[in-house]
Order: structure tokens, then C-alpha cells, then sequence
């Protein structure tokens, strides 16, 4: 069966909780063992002391380990992506930040495309290299060569390829299967060099990172799959043998999901699809209305690129669809920008992405602000460009309301022109 088949029931039995259809909030922070022998045994499996028996099942200890509503959210995601197991968190920042933590080590080279997140750029920029880290970055121009030339000149041991593909707030594309290719190259019998792939800008619909080879994929699963601007939560698939390690991470660290972030996002499953689907048909109508208008200098928005795009092939490659994710250049600076936004009345001018309502914000002032200047215009985040997220409300509604914004900004250039 399919995934969205499955949303409302896979994982959960009802005669576990009086015949409730929903799987109820399990808030409690510890579990009652049958026995002091059964207690220990627990134990003994999540220290990995011993091995698990056949089928044997590991049972509930205390919530910061494993708790219902976070295990049947779990499961119920790795059915998208195909991948053998899934550990939640209380955000997408602790899913990322606890990967990475887990995967280097002092002296390693994370090598890392841009542009990323804002927080995953300071995290990786500033936070990681205290530890001895070192970091290396590349974009969607960089070649197969170069990436090579860069990890051979760095001279530390390559730990992770870390990429997000699509690129916030660019839509650049970053190929997985050439960054696997380049992480074989530097894999040895001690050592698995790590592909980690933050899928947040498309997943988990329209795009299965580990179909095309990467070992990890995350998510900030307060976007798409969380939906509704209501939750902050993160995900981390993978392999078991990968996911268990992270998940130990994770007890230790103790940033898991709590039992409502795992309920809620489980009832955000049931309708993701068509929330997902509606959202990519009305980024499509808006996006090319938005190409047309005369306020705007370049649409970045992956259903316009065409056969001739350097990026084209990844594009169909990757992606079952182009998004739901829309950045334009409006023509002029900050001002020009600002002026767009603020006139903005339906769309929400708050950051964040993939939810319901659509939502606009300045990605050089906001979400990338605390990036390198220099590196911030070698890969397109300028103080032109503005980020939408389209959400599910009527397209009509929404192109009027981002056209008579467009509008303003045109009139304002006219006169500059004008006055020129
Ligand atoms: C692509 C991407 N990855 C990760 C994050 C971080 O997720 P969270 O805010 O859930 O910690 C964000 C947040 O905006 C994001 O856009």
C-alpha cells in the first residue's frame, strides 16, 4: 500500500487503548516493568549490552528512550522515504545538530554546501569548528573535480557531505549521487565517509534522498510535515545501524520528541499528501503569474527551469515535483524588498515554511542574516530577494494579494525612473 494509505493506522492497534480509533497521548514519563528480570533485560538491550534475540522486541522504558506516540510516528515515517528506521525530535535544528555531532570527530572535514538554513550555517560555522572541525564549503556550480580538490587540499579525514537540496532559500540543486560517488572515493574498511541530506524543502513527497544514496536524510518536520505553523519538531532517517546511533545520541542528549509533538504530528500525517499536493498546484499557477510581472527580476522556482538549465537533469533526477517553495529578485534593493512585504495582507510576512497559511520573509535580513556577506552573494542571497511558502489557500486569493504588492513595488520604481 501506499503511504498516504496507511497515515491513519500503521503501527497502532486499538485494543491497546479500549478500542480508541486515534492513538491516544501516552503522557507519562516512565512505564511500569512486568518484572525485575524483564527491567534488566530492557536495560541490557538499550546499552547494547546484549544482543537481541530473534523477533525479540525492545520494550518501553522511561519516555526519554522510546514512547508510543514518538515509535508509531517513527514507523509511520519511514514509509515515505523507504528508510529501515527514523528517530523524532523536539526540532529540526536538534535532528541536524545531533547528526553531525554524532558522525565527526575532532580533525575530521565536514564539507557542506551552500546556501543552508541559517541555523544549520551558524551551527556548522561557528559551533562545530570549536570542536576541531574543520569545514569546507561548495555550491550547486561546484564539480565532481573540484569537490575532490577541495577535500585533497584540506588534508583532514572527510567525515560528512552534508547538503540541503533543495537550497533555502535558492531552490539550487546539489546532485546526491555525485556527492556519494565523491564519498566512496574517500571511504575505507575503518571508516564510512556519511552522505547526510536535509530533505526539508521537499520531503518527504517529492523526493527520496536515499534512493539516490545518501546514508542519512532529515527534516525540519515543523514544515511540511508538521503543516500548520503549530509545532517545532525534527526527523533523522536512515539505516538501523546509523538510526541506533543517533538515537543513542539522542537518550543522552535527551532533545527527543515529547508524546504531544508525536501526536500531533501524526494527525499532521493523515493529511499530508493533499495538503503537500494543493500547495505545489498553487506555487505553480503563482509562480509563473509572479514570472510575468514587470516589479520582478528573476523567479526562482524549480518548475521554470527548462531543458537547457544546467540543473535540469538533476531537477527530473531528484524530484517528483517542483515545490511549493517560490524566491524571487524583485527589481531594486532592501527597500524595494521591504516595501513588497509590508504591503502583503493575505500572505503572512513571518518565517518558516511548508505550512497551511503562505508566508513571505527577507532571507539576507532574517533567516540567512548571521551568513558570511561575501558568501551570501556568491550563491544569490541578496537583499532583493524574498521567500515564499505557498500554503493551501484559494491561488486566486493569494496571486491578488502578492500582485498588488508587486504593484507598489512597480509604481515606486516608475517614479525612480521618472525622477531619473
Ligand atoms: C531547510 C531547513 N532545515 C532545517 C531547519 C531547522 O528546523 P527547526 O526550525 O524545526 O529547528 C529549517 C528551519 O527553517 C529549514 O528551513
Amino acid at each position: 500500500m501506499h503511504p498516504e494509505s496507511l497515515m491513519m493506522s500503521h503501527g497502532y492497534h486499538p485494543e491497546w487503548s479500549e478500542g480508541a480509533i486515534k492513538c491516544p497521548i501516552f503522557q507519562t514519563s516512565t512505564f511500569v516493568f512486568n518484572s525485575a528480570e524483564e527491567g534488566k533485560r530492557y536495560f541490557e538491550l538499550a546499552y547494547g549490552l546484549k544482543e537481541k534475540k530473534n523477533r525479540e522486541q525492545m520494550g518501553l522504558i522511561y519516555s526519554r528512550l522510546n514512547n508510543p506516540d514518538l515509535e508509531i510516528l517513527e514507523n509511520r515515517l519511514t514509509l515515505w522515504d523507504g528508510a529501515e528506521d527514523c528517530a523524532v525530535f523536539e526540532s529540526g535544528m536538534s535532528a541536524i545538530t545531533s547528526t553531525l555531532m554524532e558522525f565527526l570527530l575532532p580533525g575530521d572535514l565536514l564539507l557542506f554546501s551552500e546556501p543552508v538554513y541559517g541555523g544549520t550555517y551558524h551551527f556548522i560555522r561557528h559551533i562545530l569548528t570549536r570542536y576541531g572541525i574543520e569545514v569546507v564549503h561548495f555550491d550547486a556550480r561546484t564539480t565532481e573535480a573540484q569537490m575532490l580538490e577541495k577535500i585533497d587540499r584540506s588534508g583532514s579525514r572527510l567525515g560528512m557531505i552534508y547538503i540541503e537540496t533543495p537550497s533555502n532559500p535558492t531552490n539550487d540543486l546539489i546532485d546526491i549521487e555525485m556527492c556519494t560517488r565523491v564519498a566512496k572515493h574517500y571511504d575505507t574498511n575503518e571508516h564510512k565517509v556519511i552522505v547526510a541530506v536535509d530533505n526539508t524543502y521537499m520531503g518527504p513527497l517529492w523526493s527520496h534522498p536515499i534512493k539516490h544514496g545518501a546514508d542519512i536524510v532529515l527534516y525540519s518536520a515543523t514544515k511540511y510535515i508538521g503543516g500548520h505553523s503549530d509545532v517545532i519538531a525534527g526527523a533523522c532517517l536512515g539505516s538501523k545501524e546509523l538510526i541506533t546511533r543517533v538515537k543513542a545520541f539522542r537518550t543522552f542528549v535527551g532533545n527527543m520528541a515529547g508524546p504531544w509533538t508525536g501526536w500531533l504530528l501524526m494527525r499532521s500525517l493523515e493529511t499530508l499528501k493533499v495538503r503537500m499536493e494543493q500547495q505545489a498546484e498553487n506555487a505553480n499557477y503563482i509562480a509563473r503569474k509572479i514570472n510575468e510581472h514587470p516589479a520582478v527580476e528573476r523567479v526562482h522556482y524549480l518548475g521554470l527551469i527548462d531543458v537547457d538549465h544546467p540543473q535540469y537533469e538533476i531537477y527530473k533526477r531528484q524530484y517528483s515535483s517542483p515545490g511549493a517553495m517560490v524566491s524571487i529578485d524583485i527589481i531594486g534593493e532592501e527597500e524595494e524588498a521591504f516595501l513588497f512585504l509590508n504591503s502583503l495582507q493575505l500572505v503572512k510576512l513571518a518565517v518558516s515554511l511548508g505550512s497551511t497559511e503562505s508566508l513571505a520573509q527577507h532571507p539576507f535580513s532574517m533567516t540567512h542574516a548571521d551568513m558570511d556577506i561575501e558568501e551570501k552573494y556568491e550563491v544569490g542571497v541578496t537583499p532583493q530577494l524574498v521567500r515564499l511558502s505557498v500554503g493551501i489557500e484559494n491561488k486566486q486569493d493569494i496571486w491578488n494579494d502578492i500582485r498588488q504588492a508587486l504593484d507598489k513595488v512597480y509604481d515606486k520604481i516608475g517614479e525612480g525612473e521618472m525622477m531619473v
